[in-house]
């Protein structure tokens, strides 16, 4: 049986983390990091030197406020309401901007197009790439960069992977982690119309300790 998404009570999920990381919110700086691992790794740079962005799964905000301060013209998108009207009062001062969306339903309608699209730990983790790569093919300028990082695949766990909210008690809210090897995204990247794909997994500062799956990727 094929992934089940139900928009409504990821949603509810994702409300429940906006709240438990208000404080990167409103306690935070803005900052660009795609590892787990605070100042590990490269930064922004890896998005070319772009007019426009869109940061999809954008979460706390603080990788947009970053590229807003220095004159990007920046836009995320998340589905939790909770998580888009704190970021939009702490970061909108600063010219980012915030819409409320499902990913896959944003990119299908909207019809801006950008220089570079982003997701660390966002969207890509959570979304059929088979659905959201051609859309952001779509939405993105000639030679724009699509970059997005999160954990790498647990050996012999790929495709979507269930994931419960909080415990194993009470209602059964769930979400999936989408979960290739390198290669694996490269051939996704490859058949949704991108070129010059980079796959690599970036080790973590601490020998044994989690990597960070790193893909960049070019119309
Ligand atoms: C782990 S957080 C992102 C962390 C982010 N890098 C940060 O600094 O906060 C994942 C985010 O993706 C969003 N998200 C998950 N599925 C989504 C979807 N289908 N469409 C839009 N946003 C989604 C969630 O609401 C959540 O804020």
């Amino acid at each position: 049986m094929p992934a089940r998404h139900d928009i409504d009570s990821e949603r509810e999920l994702w409300d429940t983390f906006a709240e438990s990381t208000k404080d990167k919110v409103f306690e935070a700086e803005p900052v660009f990091c795609w590892t787990q691992y605070a100042g590990h790794g490269l930064g922004a740079e890896l998005l070319g030197d772009p007019a426009t962005v869109l940061g999809i799964g954008c979460g706390t905000g603080r990788a947009l406020a970053y590229l807003a301060q220095r004159g990007v013209k920046a836009t995320g998108v998340d589905l939790s309401p909770v998580m888009v009207a704190n970021t939009t009062e702490r970061w909108g001062p600063l010219g980012a901007r915030f819409i409320c969306a499902e990913v896959l339903d944003h990119l299908s309608t909207a019809t801006d197009t950008y220089d570079a699209i982003y997701s660390i730990f966002g969207a890509v983790w959570f979304t059929d790439p088979a659905k959201l790569l051609p859309l952001i093919a779509e939405r993105l300028n000639p030679g724009g960069v699509l970059a997005f990082s999160h954990p790498p695949a647990i050996p012999g766990a790929y495709g979507p992977q269930g994931m419960y909210k909080g415990g194993f008690a009470g209602k059964a809210m769930f979400t999936y982690r989408y979960s290739y090897t390198p290669r694996k995204w490269q051939n996704l990247l490859l058949k949704a119309g991108f070129t010059d794909v980079d796959a690599t997994v970036v080790d973590a500062p601490e020998p044994g300790h989690i990597g960070t799956l790193i893909v960049r990727a070019t119309v």
